[in-house]
């Protein structure tokens, strides 16, 4: 098999998490040579970045052909719910993310559902409509908040919490009349709002075995102290103890080692990250959703965690050969302050020019996100979470100082950034 020898390795993505999974196969001894498809600005200071549809997955595997990739990394999740590791697989490719079927744990909220019921695995009690009048009736009926969620994929953008009847009617009339998501608005998930602190959990999984990297927290709202606009996410910190050591073992018992189990059950292989978000709330931890993918901006702060080489673990489940015990973590904590465009998360502005600090200080280091890489070699704003500064340290506390000290040496028109990372964390750790 082509992995015998050193990897040479296609990441396919541009966001900050895939410029952290390049920093990872940079450092790994396992890689030979790494390319990107697209890439972003930082991206291309570090290595060849190709152009390509990822989404289409027959471009992708000739470009793998073209290059001699021997291994694939897939960071987001729309080209592994449109099968390209299917496709990379059945070429004879190894490849980092599930199949399709295994996607469709985050591609479809009514599969979710389904699954989530079916296996007994506690989450909101929620109802699954494809028609207007009935999802109508039935809204009409619930307390309030109440979750409305539309099936598909929608970028993030397919929630809405209504504390009215009113609000919920609306958001029920965008998603299935108007088709403001398109066909992922087909189905409507209607979902009991649950109250409590949200964490992310990363897992690396490879059939029933799986690694749990360290819990961590993101801050979606634009606004200090959780307010204003969703956003992909302003910054994330790990390791959170919002999951204590009981949670934990709650966690694995009542949601992961089921989930993995109903999987297999289900007749789905899955090898690849699932993100577990879940709501700790006052009777344990309930799941909101899965994603199919590194979190991003958590991903950032994971990668960092890990002593054992990141890329050997992707290579070892990808191949089916994983063992979770043998995996080693770092000590300490790590945050990421994410620096956004202007305008972010609505309208932004792009084509500033970004100044950079030339030094950064020990255990600091900077992703980029919404980058380009001008012909001139000058690198401006494309996108609206532009880069993100990430800091490790032995506390949070010291991982904040150290990224919050390098934050302002970074310059670019309307910039804007949380200075509250790690708020929460940092409350309970007594230094707020
Ligand atoms: P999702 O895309 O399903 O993660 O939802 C986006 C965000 O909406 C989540 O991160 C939560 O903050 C919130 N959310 C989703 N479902 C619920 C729920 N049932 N109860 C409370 N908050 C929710
Ligand atoms: N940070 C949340 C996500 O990646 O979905």
């Amino acid at each position: 098999m082509a992995t015998q020898g050193k990897l040479d390795v296609l990441i396919l993505g541009s966001g900050g998490r895939e410029h952290s999974l390049l920093k990872a196969c940079l450092r790994s001894p396992r890689v030979a040579h790494v390319r990107v498809a697209p890439g972003n600005g930082g991206m291309a200071l570090e290595a060849e970045c190709l152009e390509v549809d990822v989404n289409n997955s027959a471009a992708v595997l000739e470009l793998v052909r073209r290059t001699g990739t021997n291994f694939v990394i897939v960071g987001p999740e729309v080209p592994l719910a449109a099968g390209v590791v299917d496709v990379l697989e059945d070429a004879g490719i190894p490849a980092y993310g599930p199949r399709a079927a295994g996607a469709r744990l985050e591609a479809s909220k009514a599969f979710t559902k389904d699954f989530l019921f079916r296996h007994k695995i506690p989450t909101a009690a929620s109802a699954t409509f494809a028609a207007l009048e009935p999802a109508l009736a039935y809204v009409r009926q619930q307390p309030l908040p109440i979750v409305i969620k539309a099936s598909g994929l929608a970028a993030g953008k397919g929630v809405v919490i209504a504390l009215t009847h009113a609000e919920a009617e609306a958001a029920l009339r965008a998603m299935m009349e108007a088709k403001i998501f398109g066909a992922s608005g087909d189905e409507v998930v209607i979902e009991e709002f649950m109250q409590g602190e949200e964490a992310s959990i990363m897992l690396m999984v490879c059939g029933e075995d799986y690694l749990m990297l360290p819990p961590s927290q993101d801050h979606k709202r634009v606004g200090e102290g959780d307010t204003g606009l969703n956003t992909g996410g302003m910054g994330a910190y790990a390791p959170t103890t919002v999951v204590t050591a009981e949670g934990e073992r709650r966690l694995r018992e009542e949601i992961i080692e089921p989930t993995l189990r109903g999987l297999k059950a289900d007749g789905i292989d899955y090898r690849g990250t699932l993100y577990v978000g879940i709501m700790v709330t006052s009777i344990g931890p309930r799941v909101v959703e899965f994603n199919v993918r590194f979190g991003d901006p958590e991903c950032q702060v994971l990668m960092p965690s890990l002593e054992t080489d990141p890329v050997q673990i992707m290579e070892d489940i990808a191949l089916g050969r994983f063992k979770a015990s043998a995996v080693k973590l770092r000590p300490g904590a790590t945050i990421i302050v994410v620096l956004a465009a202007g305008g972010y998360p609505g309208e932004i502005r792009k084509g500033d020019v970004i100044s950079l600090p030339t030094q950064l200080p020990e255990g600091v280091d900077i992703v980029h996100g919404g980058t380009k890489r001008l012909p001139s070699g000058q690198v401006v704003t494309s996108g609206g979470r532009v880069l993100g500064v990430v800091a490790h340290g032995k506390t949070l506390a010291e991982a904040a100082q150290r990224a919050y000290s390098v934050v302002p040496q970074i310059h670019f028109e309307g910039c804007h950034y949380r200075r509250d990372i790690g708020y929460r964390q940092l409350r309970r750790d007594g230094v707020l």
